[in-house]
Protein backbone atom coordinates (compact mmCIF):
# COMPACT_ATOMS: atom_id res chain seq x y z
CA UNK A 1 0.00 0.00 0.00
CA UNK A 2 1.06 3.56 -1.00
CA UNK A 3 2.40 5.36 1.85
CA UNK A 4 2.53 9.00 2.18
CA UNK A 5 3.14 12.14 4.38
CA UNK A 6 -0.26 13.88 6.17
CA UNK A 7 -0.17 16.56 8.55
CA UNK A 8 -2.71 15.28 10.95
CA UNK A 9 -4.31 17.09 13.57
CA UNK A 10 -5.28 15.37 17.23
CA UNK A 11 -7.44 16.71 20.13
CA UNK A 12 -5.25 14.52 23.08
CA UNK A 13 -6.01 15.61 27.18
CA UNK A 14 -7.70 18.30 25.80
CA UNK A 15 -5.36 19.58 23.68
CA UNK A 16 -5.10 20.57 20.31
CA UNK A 17 -1.72 19.13 18.32
CA UNK A 18 -0.70 18.85 14.76
CA UNK A 19 2.11 16.82 13.59
CA UNK A 20 3.29 14.84 10.31
CA UNK A 21 2.50 11.72 9.90
CA UNK A 22 2.84 8.44 7.48
CA UNK A 23 -0.59 7.24 6.46
CA UNK A 24 -2.41 5.31 3.62
CA UNK A 25 -4.91 6.25 1.52
CA UNK A 26 -7.25 3.99 3.17
CA UNK A 27 -6.80 6.69 6.07
CA UNK A 28 -8.59 9.35 4.25
CA UNK A 29 -11.96 10.38 4.64
CA UNK A 30 -14.01 9.26 1.75
CA UNK A 31 -15.19 11.08 -1.18
CA UNK A 32 -15.72 10.34 -5.31
CA UNK A 33 -12.48 12.13 -6.57
CA UNK A 34 -8.99 10.98 -5.62
CA UNK A 35 -6.16 13.73 -5.88
CA UNK A 36 -2.34 13.71 -6.13
CA UNK A 37 -1.43 17.11 -4.15
CA UNK A 38 0.86 19.41 -6.05
CA UNK A 39 0.61 22.77 -4.01
CA UNK A 40 -1.30 23.63 -0.82
CA UNK A 41 -1.22 26.86 1.11
CA UNK A 42 -1.61 28.64 4.38
CA UNK A 43 -4.74 30.79 5.39
CA UNK A 44 -5.07 32.85 8.76
CA UNK A 45 -7.82 29.78 9.61
CA UNK A 46 -5.10 26.81 8.72
CA UNK A 47 -2.71 28.66 11.23
CA UNK A 48 -6.09 28.65 13.88
CA UNK A 49 -6.46 24.90 13.12
CA UNK A 50 -3.04 23.53 12.98
CA UNK A 51 -2.48 24.85 16.58
CA UNK A 52 -5.65 25.00 18.27
CA UNK A 53 -6.25 28.39 18.65
CA UNK A 54 -8.75 28.56 17.10
CA UNK A 55 -11.88 26.04 17.03
CA UNK A 56 -11.67 25.34 13.68
CA UNK A 57 -11.84 21.35 13.49
CA UNK A 58 -14.90 19.79 14.08
CA UNK A 59 -13.56 16.32 14.24
CA UNK A 60 -10.53 14.66 15.42
CA UNK A 61 -8.20 13.72 14.40
CA UNK A 62 -8.34 15.32 10.55
CA UNK A 63 -5.60 16.36 8.14
CA UNK A 64 -5.71 20.01 8.15
CA UNK A 65 -5.56 22.38 4.98
CA UNK A 66 -8.39 24.70 3.89
CA UNK A 67 -6.62 24.63 -0.20
CA UNK A 68 -5.23 22.29 -2.06
CA UNK A 69 -4.25 21.99 -6.37
CA UNK A 70 -3.46 18.84 -8.05
CA UNK A 71 -3.85 16.22 -10.49
CA UNK A 72 -7.10 14.03 -10.45
CA UNK A 73 -5.59 10.06 -10.21
CA UNK A 74 -9.17 8.73 -9.92
CA UNK A 75 -12.75 9.76 -10.16
CA UNK A 76 -16.15 7.98 -9.69
CA UNK A 77 -17.92 11.08 -10.71
CA UNK A 78 -17.99 11.93 -14.53
CA UNK A 79 -17.49 15.66 -14.52
CA UNK A 80 -13.28 14.24 -13.88
CA UNK A 81 -10.94 12.00 -15.12
CA UNK A 82 -7.07 10.91 -14.53
CA UNK A 83 -4.78 13.43 -15.14
CA UNK A 84 -7.32 16.74 -14.45
CA UNK A 85 -5.56 19.64 -12.84
CA UNK A 86 -7.91 20.79 -9.92
CA UNK A 87 -8.28 22.70 -6.75
CA UNK A 88 -10.33 22.44 -3.62
CA UNK A 89 -11.25 25.52 -1.80
CA UNK A 90 -13.48 25.95 1.24
CA UNK A 91 -16.75 23.36 2.23
CA UNK A 92 -15.82 21.34 4.60
CA UNK A 93 -12.24 20.59 3.42
CA UNK A 94 -9.45 21.31 5.97
CA UNK A 95 -12.23 21.45 8.86
CA UNK A 96 -15.07 18.41 9.18
CA UNK A 97 -13.11 16.42 5.78
CA UNK A 98 -9.31 15.56 5.53
CA UNK A 99 -8.05 18.60 3.49
CA UNK A 100 -4.96 19.59 1.52
CA UNK A 101 -1.81 19.41 4.17
CA UNK A 102 -1.27 15.88 2.10
CA UNK A 103 0.07 14.53 -0.17
CA UNK A 104 -3.38 13.06 -1.68
CA UNK A 105 -6.81 14.48 -0.81
CA UNK A 106 -10.02 12.56 -1.53
CA UNK A 107 -13.60 14.79 -1.33
CA UNK A 108 -17.17 14.94 -2.73
CA UNK A 109 -17.04 15.65 -6.77
CA UNK A 110 -19.20 18.37 -5.92
CA UNK A 111 -16.41 20.36 -4.47
CA UNK A 112 -13.77 19.90 -7.10
CA UNK A 113 -13.18 22.76 -9.38
CA UNK A 114 -11.08 22.37 -12.78
CA UNK A 115 -7.95 24.83 -12.60
CA UNK A 116 -8.80 27.44 -15.44
CA UNK A 117 -6.98 26.45 -19.10
CA UNK A 118 -4.62 29.47 -17.92
CA UNK A 119 -3.25 29.10 -15.00
CA UNK A 120 -0.72 26.67 -13.07
CA UNK A 121 -1.01 24.35 -10.53
CA UNK A 122 1.02 26.60 -8.66
CA UNK A 123 -0.96 29.86 -8.91
CA UNK A 124 -4.01 27.87 -8.02
CA UNK A 125 -2.74 27.74 -4.86
CA UNK A 126 -0.75 31.27 -4.91
CA UNK A 127 -4.15 32.62 -5.08
CA UNK A 128 -6.52 29.78 -2.93
CA UNK A 129 -8.94 31.01 -1.07
CA UNK A 130 -7.34 34.65 -0.17
CA UNK A 131 -7.90 35.46 -3.74
CA UNK A 132 -10.90 33.49 -4.57
CA UNK A 133 -12.32 35.64 -0.97
CA UNK A 134 -11.29 38.70 -3.00
CA UNK A 135 -13.24 37.58 -5.77
CA UNK A 136 -16.15 37.04 -4.30
CA UNK A 137 -15.73 40.53 -2.51
CA UNK A 138 -15.75 42.05 -5.91
CA UNK A 139 -18.74 40.66 -7.17
CA UNK A 140 -20.39 41.65 -4.13
CA UNK A 141 -19.24 44.70 -4.25
CA UNK A 142 -20.24 45.11 -7.73
CA UNK A 143 -23.80 43.50 -7.27
CA UNK A 144 -24.29 46.28 -4.47
CA UNK A 145 -23.03 49.48 -7.33
CA UNK A 146 -19.66 50.27 -5.89
CA UNK A 147 -17.00 52.42 -8.51
CA UNK A 148 -14.21 53.95 -8.55
CA UNK A 149 -16.48 57.57 -8.30
CA UNK A 150 -17.52 57.08 -5.19
CA UNK A 151 -14.26 57.78 -3.11
CA UNK A 152 -10.90 55.96 -2.31
CA UNK A 153 -11.08 52.07 -1.17
CA UNK A 154 -9.38 51.23 1.90
CA UNK A 155 -7.84 47.65 2.36
CA UNK A 156 -6.99 46.32 5.86
CA UNK A 157 -5.14 43.88 7.15
CA UNK A 158 -3.29 44.45 4.29
CA UNK A 159 -0.09 42.78 4.29
CA UNK A 160 -2.34 39.51 4.93
CA UNK A 161 -3.01 37.39 2.18
CA UNK A 162 -6.74 38.21 1.44
CA UNK A 163 -5.30 41.48 2.09
CA UNK A 164 -2.38 41.51 -0.77
CA UNK A 165 -4.96 40.25 -3.69
CA UNK A 166 -7.56 43.12 -2.56
CA UNK A 167 -4.96 45.79 -2.96
CA UNK A 168 -3.79 43.90 -6.56
CA UNK A 169 -7.22 42.91 -7.75
CA UNK A 170 -8.91 46.48 -6.72
CA UNK A 171 -6.15 48.49 -8.29
CA UNK A 172 -6.73 46.94 -11.41
CA UNK A 173 -10.10 47.67 -11.63
CA UNK A 174 -9.43 51.17 -11.30
CA UNK A 175 -9.84 52.12 -7.44
CA UNK A 176 -7.68 54.32 -6.09
CA UNK A 177 -6.47 51.92 -3.09
CA UNK A 178 -5.73 52.48 0.70
CA UNK A 179 -3.85 50.13 2.54
CA UNK A 180 -4.10 50.38 6.24
CA UNK A 181 -1.47 48.17 7.72
CA UNK A 182 0.31 47.40 11.71
CA UNK A 183 3.56 46.52 9.82
CA UNK A 184 5.17 49.95 9.27
CA UNK A 185 8.27 48.72 7.49
CA UNK A 186 6.23 47.18 4.13
CA UNK A 187 4.97 50.39 2.24
CA UNK A 188 7.28 50.05 -0.52
CA UNK A 189 5.84 46.62 -1.00
CA UNK A 190 2.14 47.41 -0.55
CA UNK A 191 2.62 50.29 -2.89
CA UNK A 192 4.43 47.91 -5.52
CA UNK A 193 1.63 45.78 -5.61
CA UNK A 194 -0.89 48.91 -6.70
CA UNK A 195 -1.62 50.70 -3.06
CA UNK A 196 -1.44 54.08 -3.96
CA UNK A 197 -1.29 55.52 0.13
CA UNK A 198 -1.04 53.63 3.33
CA UNK A 199 -2.33 54.30 6.66
CA UNK A 200 -0.87 53.08 9.62
CA UNK A 201 -3.06 51.05 12.25
CA UNK A 202 -1.75 52.20 14.88
CA UNK A 203 -2.11 56.11 14.62
CA UNK A 204 -5.64 55.23 13.99
CA UNK A 205 -8.09 57.28 16.45
CA UNK A 206 -10.60 54.62 17.29
CA UNK A 207 -12.74 55.99 20.11
CA UNK A 208 -14.52 58.46 17.90
CA UNK A 209 -18.35 60.07 17.27
CA UNK A 210 -21.28 57.92 15.41
CA UNK A 211 -20.73 59.22 12.39
CA UNK A 212 -16.92 60.47 11.36
CA UNK A 213 -15.95 63.18 8.21
CA UNK A 214 -16.70 60.59 5.24
CA UNK A 215 -13.46 59.18 3.80
CA UNK A 216 -13.66 56.11 1.81
CA UNK A 217 -15.96 54.81 -0.62
CA UNK A 218 -15.72 51.22 0.17
CA UNK A 219 -13.62 48.87 1.97
CA UNK A 220 -12.43 45.10 2.07
CA UNK A 221 -12.28 44.54 6.02
CA UNK A 222 -9.88 41.32 6.97
CA UNK A 223 -9.65 42.73 10.63
CA UNK A 224 -13.33 42.83 12.10
CA UNK A 225 -13.51 44.37 16.02
CA UNK A 226 -12.74 48.08 16.06
CA UNK A 227 -11.70 48.64 13.00
CA UNK A 228 -14.67 46.98 11.02
CA UNK A 229 -16.50 49.37 14.13
CA UNK A 230 -14.09 52.75 12.75
CA UNK A 231 -14.73 51.82 9.36
CA UNK A 232 -19.25 52.07 9.75
CA UNK A 233 -18.14 55.42 10.64
CA UNK A 234 -15.98 56.95 8.22
CA UNK A 235 -17.86 55.62 5.25
CA UNK A 236 -18.77 57.96 2.32
CA UNK A 237 -22.45 57.88 1.70
CA UNK A 238 -23.60 54.18 -0.30
CA UNK A 239 -20.42 53.34 0.18
CA UNK A 240 -19.96 49.06 0.92
CA UNK A 241 -17.90 47.38 3.76
CA UNK A 242 -17.64 43.73 2.36
CA UNK A 243 -16.52 41.85 5.75
CA UNK A 244 -14.00 39.53 5.21
CA UNK A 245 -12.21 38.84 9.06
CA UNK A 246 -11.91 38.92 12.53
CA UNK A 247 -7.71 39.37 12.80
CA UNK A 248 -8.38 41.41 15.05
CA UNK A 249 -11.46 40.96 17.31
CA UNK A 250 -15.20 39.36 16.46
CA UNK A 251 -17.04 41.89 17.99
CA UNK A 252 -18.44 44.96 16.10
CA UNK A 253 -19.52 47.91 18.25
CA UNK A 254 -21.24 50.66 15.90
CA UNK A 255 -24.21 52.54 15.33
CA UNK A 256 -26.89 52.65 12.67
CA UNK A 257 -25.98 55.91 11.87
CA UNK A 258 -24.01 54.96 9.06
CA UNK A 259 -26.58 52.62 8.13
CA UNK A 260 -29.68 55.18 7.79
CA UNK A 261 -28.42 58.23 7.45
CA UNK A 262 -25.64 57.26 4.81
CA UNK A 263 -27.01 54.32 3.49
CA UNK A 264 -23.33 52.61 3.94
CA UNK A 265 -23.60 48.57 3.48
CA UNK A 266 -22.25 45.64 5.23
CA UNK A 267 -21.85 42.81 2.86
CA UNK A 268 -21.19 39.34 4.53
CA UNK A 269 -18.36 37.56 2.49
CA UNK A 270 -18.28 33.86 3.38
CA UNK A 271 -15.77 31.73 0.93
CA UNK A 272 -16.36 28.56 2.52
CA UNK A 273 -19.87 28.13 1.47
CA UNK A 274 -20.05 29.89 -1.43
CA UNK A 275 -22.41 27.71 -4.19
CA UNK A 276 -20.83 25.29 -6.66
CA UNK A 277 -21.63 27.06 -9.72
CA UNK A 278 -20.83 30.61 -9.10
CA UNK A 279 -17.20 29.18 -7.27
CA UNK A 280 -16.13 27.70 -10.79
CA UNK A 281 -17.30 31.38 -12.57
CA UNK A 282 -15.62 33.22 -9.56
CA UNK A 283 -12.02 30.76 -10.43
CA UNK A 284 -12.32 31.98 -14.44
CA UNK A 285 -12.62 35.60 -13.46
CA UNK A 286 -9.64 34.55 -11.27
CA UNK A 287 -7.51 33.53 -14.60
CA UNK A 288 -9.66 36.50 -16.56
CA UNK A 289 -10.61 40.00 -16.07
CA UNK A 290 -9.42 39.78 -11.93
CA UNK A 291 -6.18 37.90 -12.59
CA UNK A 292 -3.80 39.44 -9.76
CA UNK A 293 -0.99 41.73 -11.38
CA UNK A 294 1.53 40.63 -8.83
CA UNK A 295 1.44 36.70 -7.97
CA UNK A 296 5.37 36.91 -7.70
CA UNK A 297 5.63 39.59 -4.75
CA UNK A 298 2.41 38.36 -2.93
CA UNK A 299 4.10 35.03 -2.41
CA UNK A 300 6.57 35.74 0.10
CA UNK A 301 7.35 32.15 0.83
CA UNK A 302 7.39 28.58 -0.22
CA UNK A 303 7.66 25.70 2.11
CA UNK A 304 7.28 21.94 2.63
CA UNK A 305 5.08 20.06 4.85
CA UNK A 306 7.40 20.03 7.80
CA UNK A 307 7.60 23.40 8.21
CA UNK A 308 4.13 24.10 8.35
CA UNK A 309 4.15 24.36 11.88
CA UNK A 310 6.64 27.43 12.27
CA UNK A 311 4.89 29.34 9.78
CA UNK A 312 1.40 28.77 11.81
CA UNK A 313 3.04 30.29 14.67
CA UNK A 314 4.43 33.88 13.48
CA UNK A 315 1.16 33.94 11.24
CA UNK A 316 -0.88 34.15 14.25
CA UNK A 317 1.60 36.57 15.60
CA UNK A 318 0.98 38.56 12.94
CA UNK A 319 4.60 38.23 11.75
CA UNK A 320 3.87 36.82 8.44
CA UNK A 321 3.13 38.71 4.92
CA UNK A 322 1.64 37.93 1.49
CA UNK A 323 0.84 34.36 0.82
CA UNK A 324 2.60 31.59 1.73
CA UNK A 325 2.69 28.20 -0.75
CA UNK A 326 2.96 24.76 0.17
CA UNK A 327 5.02 22.52 -2.33
CA UNK A 328 3.63 19.14 -2.18
CA UNK A 329 4.30 16.84 -4.87
CA UNK A 330 5.90 20.10 -7.41
CA UNK A 331 6.53 17.12 -10.39
CA UNK A 332 2.51 17.23 -11.04
N1 LIG B 1 -14.97 35.30 5.20
C1 LIG B 1 -14.23 34.49 4.46
O1 LIG B 1 -14.71 33.78 3.56
C2 LIG B 1 -12.74 34.47 4.69
C3 LIG B 1 -11.87 33.92 3.73
C4 LIG B 1 -10.49 34.02 3.95
C5 LIG B 1 -10.02 34.62 5.12
N2 LIG B 1 -10.88 35.08 6.04
C6 LIG B 1 -10.43 35.79 7.25
O2 LIG B 1 -9.80 36.98 6.79
C7 LIG B 1 -8.73 37.35 7.67
C8 LIG B 1 -7.44 37.45 6.85
O3 LIG B 1 -7.06 36.16 6.40
P1 LIG B 1 -5.61 35.93 5.78
O4 LIG B 1 -5.53 34.50 5.41
O5 LIG B 1 -5.32 37.00 4.80
O6 LIG B 1 -4.70 36.17 7.10
P2 LIG B 1 -3.24 36.80 7.24
O7 LIG B 1 -2.45 36.52 6.02
O8 LIG B 1 -2.72 36.39 8.57
O9 LIG B 1 -3.56 38.38 7.27
C9 LIG B 1 -4.18 38.99 8.36
C10 LIG B 1 -3.66 40.44 8.46
O10 LIG B 1 -4.46 41.14 9.41
C11 LIG B 1 -3.66 42.05 10.14
N3 LIG B 1 -3.73 41.70 11.57
C12 LIG B 1 -3.25 40.58 12.16
N4 LIG B 1 -3.49 40.60 13.48
C13 LIG B 1 -4.15 41.76 13.71
C14 LIG B 1 -4.66 42.37 14.88
N5 LIG B 1 -4.55 41.81 16.09
N6 LIG B 1 -5.28 43.56 14.76
C15 LIG B 1 -5.41 44.14 13.56
N7 LIG B 1 -4.91 43.62 12.41
C16 LIG B 1 -4.30 42.44 12.51
C17 LIG B 1 -2.25 41.94 9.61
O11 LIG B 1 -2.10 42.90 8.57
P3 LIG B 1 -1.38 44.33 8.80
O12 LIG B 1 -0.25 44.12 9.74
O13 LIG B 1 -0.95 44.74 7.43
O14 LIG B 1 -2.42 45.24 9.38
C18 LIG B 1 -2.24 40.54 9.00
O15 LIG B 1 -1.27 40.43 7.99
C19 LIG B 1 -8.71 36.27 8.75
O16 LIG B 1 -9.46 36.70 9.85
C20 LIG B 1 -9.39 35.08 8.07
O17 LIG B 1 -9.94 34.19 9.03
C21 LIG B 1 -12.23 35.03 5.84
Amino acid sequence: MNKFQAFKVYQENKKVLGRLETITIDDLDTGDVLIRTAYSAINYKDALAGTGAGKIIRHFPCIAGVDASGVVVESQDKRFKEGDPVLVTGYEFGVDHDGGFSEYVRVPAEWVVPVPVSMSLFDAMAIGTAGFTVALCVQRLEENNQTPELGQFIVTGSTGGVGSFAIDIMSSLGYEVVALTGKSDNNDSLMSIGASHILDRNKLKLDGPLLEKGQWGGAIDNVGGDILAWLTRTMNPWGNIAAVGLAGGFKVNTSVMPFILRGVSLLGINSQGCPTHFRHQLWERLAGDLAPKHLDKIVTNTIELEDLPSVFDNMLAGKTTGRTVVSINPDE
